[in-house]
């Protein structure tokens, strides 16, 4: 059975002040993280290219009393990098948390995978987390016990018949992490990745029977929710410790 998600009131605010980047905020996971952490405290800013589902998902917050903004950010355009950075830097001259969350997948055997394809989900998996993390270092070096956390995916450390871009950016997130987590630990930021099995949101609405569920021990998708709960414990300060580890939130599906 899905728990009940949570609807803000009972949670305590351990993220009370701290400034939040969001990319892919717009709706599934990356809405559900800028709900979880809002209603921690955390003032947050959902970045994505749906300019209407991220707008309405900020005005959604903003009615609930968060300080929440969007803004349009295609991960894989420094560019619009640079953009944010500004509009972080002027609001509040600091980032404390940065969700790199914003993915695409595509379905395509090896064998007619086109390299634009392969180009097109390498780039927005994996080198919009890149491009994300070597643009906000000076202002998460400014912020409180900050925290990067990188959107991977079971498929990273497992593959998947047909996923082989998809899996290669996700295998990616883990080394990039890694060595992320390595290089900012003096400056005290943490960095680390998320691992989702199946979760229900748009990304996987088209997948045939029911996708991984079948071999989920626990037997079905997460909900979103879920997922937000583990990202606002990696950013929070009861993570102090925890740095280039992966959380793992896939219904046992790597334990088979
Ligand atoms: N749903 C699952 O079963 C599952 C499992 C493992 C990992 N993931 C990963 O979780 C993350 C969130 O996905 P989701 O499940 O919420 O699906 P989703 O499709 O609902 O959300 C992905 C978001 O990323 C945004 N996005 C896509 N390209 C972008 C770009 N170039 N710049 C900025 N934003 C962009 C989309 O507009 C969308 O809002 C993704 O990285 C996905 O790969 C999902």
């Amino acid at each position: 059975m899905t728990p009940t998600p949570h609807t803000g009131d009972t949670l305590t605010h351990r993220l009370s002040g701290r400034v939040a980047l969001i990319t892919g905020g717009a709706r599934g996971q990356g809405a559900a993280h800028a709900y979880r952490l809002a209603s921690e405290g955390a003032v947050v800013f959902l970045a994505d290219v749906l300019d209407e589902d991220g707008a309405r998902t900020a005005e959604e917050l903003r009615s609930k009393g968060f300080d929440a903004t969007y803004l349009h950010l295609d991960v894989s355009s420094p560019d619009d990098w640079q953009a944010a950075h500004r509009l972080v830097d002027d609001k509040h001259d600091r980032l404390d948390i940065l969700v790199n969350n914003a993915g695409i997948v595509d379905v395509t055997n090896l064998e007619d995978l086109a390299l634009d394809t392969w180009n097109r989900v390498l780039s927005v998996n994996l080198t919009g987390a890149f491009l994300g993390l070597k643009t906000m270092i000076p202002l998460l070096r400014k912020g409180t016990g900050s925290a990067v956390v990188n959107t991977s995916s079971i498929f990273g450390p497992s593959g998947a018949i047909g996923y082989a871009a998809y899996a290669a950016s996700k295998a990616g997130m883990l080394g990039l992490t890694r060595t992320a987590a390595l290089e900012l630990a003096p400056d005290g930021i943490r960095v680390n990745a998320l691992v989702p099995g199946g979760v229900s949101t748009p990304i996987n609405a088209q997948e045939a029977q029911g996708g991984v569920v079948p071999e989920t021990p626990l037997g079905r998708r997460a909900d979103v929710t879920e997922l937000a709960a583990a990202v606002a414990y990696l950013v929070s300060d009861d993570a102090s410790f925890v740095t280039g580890t992966e959380l793992v939130v896939d219904g046992g599906f790597r334990t088979r």
